[in-house]
């Protein structure tokens, strides 16, 4: 195994795996173990989902409109196989959200030992500056990716202290470094990781790890945010916006912003290898680290300056 790092420990290290995923996981290591997945409709939940099956797990692939849509969890349910179980779920639905546990608690080989896995996937990204975004859409944002993430976490635990399991995070680099243009996003996510390391800390005692996955941009790879997704939330932006902010930042300004945008979606890594190895290994490693960061040189470097350096300094270097 290849590992972009010096050790591993699951104290104070992050770091992204390198390895092809068919060496990931050894049978002994996936030894019967079950795992849920959010938002496996498509995008990394949708591969994740695939890959730990193939890999030997029994995997609970949670999708948001698994009864009554043509959407990719029919991919799933057609791998005919025992250890693949698609379920409806919402996770901003608490009734949702307790019939999973009750689903998964039925379809355990053996409940009494608990779920290895639960792997917190399921989001949704949004942009605009401050002051164009709507209080709605702050709270719409962190409905799905904060609050969904804490109510599918607090319903799984017991089930996961059972197993002495992992909880697996998607938050984003977004999740530790802010971005102009991307506020409502960054306060789901960083909220996430403040919820993540609280739990870390909370869960040592029981044997849980609590880990975290960083991904850069792979936008072009999951779909996300998509050029027509930037238009309709462009317009809602400029629209939602009052006259005096549409004043003050005018028009060709906003419309610069927008095609920065749909420029940086282009711009990512269009293979999500590196985040599905990663969260393959999160869950396997017998040492896992705490934070994985799959993502290119580039965005490594401006994680450190950030997270390194005096603030002033990284606004200097990537914001002025
Ligand atoms: N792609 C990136 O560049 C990137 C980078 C960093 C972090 N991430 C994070 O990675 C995770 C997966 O993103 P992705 O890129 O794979 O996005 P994606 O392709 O849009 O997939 C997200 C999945 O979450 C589902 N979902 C949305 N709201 C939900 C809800 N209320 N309950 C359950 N499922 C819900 C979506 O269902 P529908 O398809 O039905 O809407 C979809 O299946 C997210 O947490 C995202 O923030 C992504």
């Amino acid at each position: 195994m290849s590992v972009n790092g010096s050790a591993r420990g699951g104290l104070l290290l992050s770091q992204s795996v390198s390895t092809p995923s068919k060496l990931l996981a050894s049978p002994a290591q996936v030894d019967g173990k079950a795992v849920l997945i959010t938002g496996c409709d498509k995008g990394f939940g949708h591969a994740l989902a695939k890959q730990l099956h193939a890999h030997g797990f029994t995997v609970f692939a949670g999708c948001l409109l698994a009864v009554n849509t043509g959407h990719k969890e029919k991919e799933l349910e057609s791998i005919k196989s025992d250890r693949m179980k698609v379920l409806q779920l919402n996770v901003c639905s608490d009734q949702e959200v307790a019939q999973a546990v009750e689903f998964v608690k039925n379809n355990l080989k053996e409940p009494e030992k608990g779920l290895w896995g639960l792997v917190n996937n399921a989001g949704v990204s949004a942009f605009g500056e401050v002051e164009f975004t709507s209080i709605d859409k702050y709270k719409e944002v962190a409905d799905v990716n904060l609050w969904g993430t804490v109510r599918v976490t607090k319903a799984f635990l017991p089930l996961v202290r059972r197993a002495k399991g992992r909880v697996v995070n998607i938050t984003s680099m977004l999740g530790r470094m802010a971005s102009p243009s991307r506020s409502s996003y960054c306060v789901s996510k960083f909220g996430v990781a403040a919820f993540s390391d609280c739990l870390r800390q909370e869960m040592y005692r029981w044997g849980v790890r609590v880990i975290l996955i960083e991904p850069s941009n792979f936008v072009a790879a999951t779909g996300i945010l998509t050029p027509e997704s930037i238009e309709a939330q462009a317009e809602e932006l400029w629209r939602g916006a009052s006259k005096t902010v549409q004043e003050d930042y005018g028009k060709p300004y906003f419309t610069r912003q927008i095609t920065l945008m749909k420029s940086f979606i282009n711009s990512g890594l269009k293979d999500m290898s590196l985040v599905l190895n990663d969260i393959t290994d999160a869950l396997t490693s017998k040492y896992p680290y705490t934070r994985y960061n799959p993502m290119e040189p580039h965005w490594r470097m401006r994680l450190h300056v950030i997270t390194h350096l005096p603030t002033a300094v990284a606004d200097w270097l990537y914001i002025y």
